[in-house]
């Protein structure tokens, strides 16, 4: 069915083909009393309203007067692990009590103390979970997520996992880019062999994930007590050999050496990068791997420290934004609380920020061509807030201004209150 969305103050964040620095990172492509007319799943104008409403087919369908709100392209939240059965209340209240993430972790709890819920909950309830999840993510405006297993580390719990991802996908409800994160964590039964477990994981799972086509990237987490260069490197490259892109959780607690492999192995992007020094910025840079920044995770885990988005956006990497939702260190599928997050803490503009979550966000995905902006051919994913300055979608933390959303040219979420 078309649909004619109007007078809405239109984000379309046109621009160069391609991820956004420099100048670019901050642009908006404003219309003041814009329109977009949606057909098939895909956008077929978009402009000012009295230009878009020559169109034809503009009052053949449905219209949505947006009273002048705010109207973007849905949150692309470029890494989320949603693929786990319990939150973790244990670790967040001894958090409280002075301990870390890597004490916590030290002592049984951490990513290890989510594999029994996982490895315990059948393929249709987790996706079910992954369901209810998602509606969670579009009701605050995202409208694609990229989707990270990792709490299963074993070879049936992993590929249940991912298949859950492929059902999530498969109802449409939102867009699901899957990632195979077998390299998580080293599981009990390989405890201090994370070599082995690397070498276990890509000659005995990476092939049946391939094969089923169930992820589009892997991921690794580079870190102390987790895994080094060596081995991640190792899986990385059988990974990309079995025809995935490459991601990788880099210098999140200490400089580990994650963000250079990830520019060595041409990796979409790398994410975390707390601890990134001016040398592996160079490299990201060069190698045209993008900075993915999840300060919600810092926010949660009550660290003084923000990620450096003013240092990495002064050496030109293009930087996206995402929500890190897990249930360890970062609860939160709202995309708006971490924009907010970013501005307040890690000094970007909210230009900056709403570039980051959505176009930015797109091209950290692979998705770069068909979403994240708004455009002819483009996929009609867009959110309506409850705003008509694009800076309050930054600065009423804690509130989710999303009014109606748009997954492929339907309205998948409408505020009961706000109905346009
Ligand atoms: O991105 N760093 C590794 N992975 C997650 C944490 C996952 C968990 O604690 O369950 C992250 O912060
Ligand atoms: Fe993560």
């Amino acid at each position: 069915m078309k649909q004619l969305l109007t007078n809405a103050t239109l984000l379309t964040f046109a621009g160069p083909d391609g991820p956004r620095a420099g100048a670019a990172a901050g642009a908006l492509g404003l219309i003041r009393r814009g329109a977009v007319l949606m057909d098939e799943g895909r956008i077929v104008a978009v402009g000012p309203a009295d230009q878009v409403l020559k169109h034809p087919d503009a009052r053949k369908g449905r219209i949505h007067d947006a009273g002048g709100r705010v109207a973007m392209p849905g949150f692309v939240d470029a890494h989320t692990h949603p693929v786990f059965a319990e939150p973790r209340l244990k670790d967040f209240e001894l958090r409280a009590r002075g301990k870390t993430y890597l004490e916590i972790a030290a002592a049984g709890g951490g990513i290890v103390s989510s594999l029994n819920g996982v490895r315990g909950t059948s393929e249709r309830d987790l996706t079910a979970l992954l369901q209810e999840r998602a509606a969670r993510f579009l009701a605050c405006g995202t409208t694609t997520i990229e989707a990270k297993s990792g709490y299963g580390l074993d070879k049936d719990s992993e590929l249940k996992s991912l298949r859950a991802l492929k059902h999530l996908a498969a109802g449409g409800a939102i867009g699901v880019v899957p990632t195979f994160l077998g390299a998580h964590a080293v599981p009990p039964e390989y405890q201090g062999r994370p070599g082995e477990y690397l070498r276990f994981m890509a000659r005995e799972v990476l092939p049946a994930v391939a094969a089923e086509g169930l992820a589009r990237y892997a991921d690794v987490f580079v870190e102390r007590g987790y895994f080094g260069t060596a081995e991640a490197g190792e899986f990385l490259r059988a990974a990309k050999g079995a025809g995935l892109g490459v991601r990788v959780h880099a210098e999140q607690i200490s400089h580990s050496g994650g963000a250079r492999l990830a520019a060595e192995l041409g990796a979409c992007c790398a994410d975390h990068l707390d601890h990134a020094d001016d040398e592996d910025l160079g490299a990201l840079k060069a190698a045209g791997t993008m900075a993915c920044l999840v300060p919600g995770s810092n926010h949660f885990l009550g660290l003084g420290e923000m990620p450096p988005a003013r240092r990495i956006i002064d050496a030109g990497v293009p930087v996206a934004l995402a929500t890190d939702f897990n249930p360890g260190t970062c609860p939160c599928w709202n995309m708006q609380e971490i924009l907010a997050i970013a501005v307040t803490r890690m000094k970007m503009t909210p230009e900056e920020a709403l570039v980051a979550g959505t176009v930015n966000g797109a091209w950290a995905v692979g998705l770069g061509k068909t979403h994240g902006a708004l455009a002819a051919g483009m996929a009609a994913d867009l959110a309506v807030f409850d705003c008509t300055d694009y800076r309050e979608l930054c600065y009423w933390f804690g509130k989710n201004l999303a009014a109606t959303v748009f997954k492929a040219g339907k309205v998948a979420h409408a505020a009961t209150d706000l109905r346009l």
